[in-house]
């Protein structure tokens, strides 16, 4: 069985103040949750990581970095390592968002540079695949999902696909209020594992965790959640506030499959 994962992504959002302030409410409210019914990450802007893992100190709540470079330290000015924020007390990172991809120049070789130097520094990657809407309108939506998992995953010892996390994530549901349906989210999960079986075997297969994310509300995580191949949700918007973030993650781990 797999244990449901649900991970708040806070983007560009949240002075160190306000992330204190937002962690301190999600603690409060996760104190009676059961936390062996789910897996709970935050990943704040670098500027917070540190004062968050305060907060989180002593709590099972984890917390996650939004990308990572590939090296673990040298002349790359801007840029964070592995290394460090683990030291800021990260034990996840989320590696080739979309908005790294559409904004950033990141590409399927980076991103595997960056699974690849995670998994090294002890770091779970939450890998993020998906189409756009164009894409998704030219039929090409396994396409892309196969090319972004076999280049993105490609050399990762098989050892270690296991324990990383996928989180499929369309590009046009994303902070567009225009959430994928339960099939349509059912029917690419569904996709993934197959092929990641092909790949890696049927023990991989079953064993990995696959999130959906894009406009997850808690109007919608339970319907989401019921599908047999939805194991958790990556979760944008809705993420930034007590209210709603704590509410997605109790329906979550509420659901039983
Ligand atoms: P959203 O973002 O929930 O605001 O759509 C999801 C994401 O980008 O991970």
């Amino acid at each position: 069985m797999r244990k449901t994962i649900i991970a708040g992504n806070w983007k560009m959002y949240k002075t160190i103040t306000e992330a204190i302030e937002l962690a301190n409410g999600l603690k409060r409210e996760f104190f009676k949750l059961d936390f062996a019914a789910v897996d709970v990450v935050l990943c704040p802007a670098f500027t917070a990581l540190s004062e968050v893992a305060e907060v989180l100190t002593e709590t099972e709540i984890g917390l996650g970095a939004q990308d990572i470079y590939w090296q673990e330290e040298g002349a790359f000015t801007g840029e964070v390592s592995p290394l460090m924020i683990k030291d800021a007390g990260c034990q996840y990172a989320i590696i080739g968002h979309s908005e790294r991809r559409q904004f950033f120049g990141e590409s399927n070789e980076t991103v595997n540079k960056k699974i690849k130097a995670a998994l090294k520094s002890g770091i779970i990657p939450i890998v993020c695949v998906g189409e756009n809407l164009q894409e998704r309108e030219a039929n090409k939506t396994f396409k892309v999902v196969e090319d972004h998992i076999n280049n993105g995953l490609a050399g990762v010892d098989v050892s270690d696909i296991a324990n990383l996390i996928i989180a499929y994530e369309p590009v046009w549901a994303i902070g567009t209020g225009k959430t994928a349906t339960p099939d349509q989210a059912q029917e690419v999960h569904k996709f993934i594992r197959d092929l990641l079986k092909k790949n890696y075997g049927q023990d991989v297969s079953d064993n990995i965790r696959i999130q959906y994310g894009g406009s997850v509300k808690p109007e919608n995580i339970m319907q989401l959640m019921e599908r047999p191949d939805v194991d958790g949700a990556l979760v944008g918007g809705a993420s930034l506030k007590v209210d709603s973030f704590s509410a997605i993650v109790t329906k979550a781990s509420e659901v039983v499959k």
